[in-house]
């Protein structure tokens, strides 16, 4: 191929076009730490560097860089599922290796855990968060006076930060509102869900010494769309 024709970053750039149609939401690319060649066409299809590795030996055993290219989630394939019993181990799975570093953040014991969950978690309250037909996490509602109760929201780890949650909090919030219903939660009050939760319209209510609660009416509008805008934007 010739050289410094750009030939390479839009290869590239039409693999990542199949990969997002084929349902990921990232792809690891792997190059060479020598090959500056290929780490430019890698960042300018969005690589960031996520580390530095040794190759298995059956494949040369050398030093390697691993990058992360983020691919644009398409809301389209985003779907939620009726949870069955054999899902409890996914599910609390995706809790444990989210919520950990909030137990471990507080020193809290987690003996019990495993008990206290298979009670909490009721399959016929249950969602399961799927993207592109694979299971990436899980909600749990259910109804409250006049309310929604969103007893749980968790995404599997690698799909954090890509606009999952808020498009399936956009479907809790629509539902609730067809009924004219609230969405109510709590939340830890160091984690940063809550960011999110405030700028769909959720207001804190009250809090204890761990949490916040947070309600979000039927009619409230997103953080900033009641917010006046420039004339022409
Ligand atoms: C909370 C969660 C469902 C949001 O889904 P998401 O697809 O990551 O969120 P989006 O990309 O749509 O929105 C980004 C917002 O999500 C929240 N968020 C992102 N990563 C997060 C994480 N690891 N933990 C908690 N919240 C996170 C932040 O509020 C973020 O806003 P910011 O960019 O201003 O920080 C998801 O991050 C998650 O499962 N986190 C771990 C479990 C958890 O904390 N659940 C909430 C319990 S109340």
């Amino acid at each position: 191929m010739e050289a410094g024709r750009g030939y390479a970053k839009r290869a590239l750039a039409l693999m990542l076009i199949e990969a997002r149609r084929a349902g990921l939401t990232f792809v690891y690319v792997t190059a060479r730490p020598d090959n500056v060649a290929s780490h430019a066409v890698i960042r300018a299809n969005g690589g960031r560097l996520v580390e530095r590795f040794q190759e298995p030996a059956a494949y040369g055993g050398s030093e390697s860089l691993r990058f992360r290219i983020d691919l644009k989630v398409e809301a389209a394939l985003i779907a939620l599922r009726p949870a069955r019993p054999e899902d409890l181990a996914f599910c609390r799975r995706v809790k444990d290796d989210t919520m950990r570093w909030i137990i471990t953040e507080f020193g809290w014991d987690d003996r019990g855990q495993a008990e206290r969950f298979a009670s909490q978690w009721q399959p016929d309250e249950t969602r399961i968060i799927t993207y592109a037909g694979n299971d990436v996490g899980w909600l749990q509602t259910r109804p409250v006076d006049d309310a929604v109760f969103l007893a749980g929201i968790y995404l599997d780890t690698p799909f954090h930060g890509r606009g999952i949650g808020t498009q399936v909090m956009q479907i809790v919030i629509d539902e609730a509102r067809r009924d004219g219903e609230a969405v109510t939660l709590g939340v830890v009050k160091i984690n940063p869900a809550r960011r999110l939760y405030e700028r769909l319209g959720f207001r804190t209510t009250g809090e204890d010494e761990y949490k916040f609660y947070m309600r979000r009416e039927a009619d409230a509008m997103p953080r900033g769309a009641d917010e006046p805008r420039a004339l022409g934007s």
